[in-house]
């Protein structure tokens, strides 16, 4: 069932309302991300880094496990937004974790100029996955 536009408006907002919170003091790349459960439901979540580098949490990751903590278990869509010129994609990692919840998993990547938005399936970023089935 697709999703009305003005849900992914909303979605798109809260990512984009999300990077102003986000920890990026190593790489100055602020990512903000934004996750509608099926119950019409937003959660979202933006970049934590460290000092120790590797123990950083992306946005996506942060915004789904948000999520999944307050009580959600299907997700329909994930937004991530940076503030550049051009969209950032989900990494690998956080490909794998959007994937849990099913190849249709809508991802909506948008930056600062609105003309530049992406739409893909997981399914499409993340061909032959692992995941729940496989257990
Ligand atoms: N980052 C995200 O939060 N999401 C992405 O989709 C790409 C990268 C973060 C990780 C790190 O804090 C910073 O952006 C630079 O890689």
């Amino acid at each position: 069932m697709d999703i009305p536009a003005k849900v992914i408006d909303d979605l798109n907002r809260s990512a984009r309302d999300a990077s102003r919170h986000a920890y990026a003091p190593y790489s100055s790349f602020p990512v903000g991300a934004a996750v509608l459960a099926d119950d019409g439901s937003i959660y979202a979540g933006a970049n934590v880094e460290n000092a120790s580098y590797g123990l950083s949490m992306c946005a996506e990751r942060n915004a789904i496990f948000q999520a999944v903590a307050r009580g959600a278990r299907r997700i329909r869509a994930v937004a991530v937004y940076a503030p550049t010129a051009t969209v950032t994609t989900p990494c690998g990692a956080c490909r794998q974790v959007i994937a849990e919840f099913g190849a249709d998993v809508l991802v909506v990547c948008t930056a600062d100029n609105d003309a530049v938005e992406q739409r893909y399936l997981i399914g499409e970023l993340l061909p032959q996955a692992f995941g729940p089935a496989k257990l």
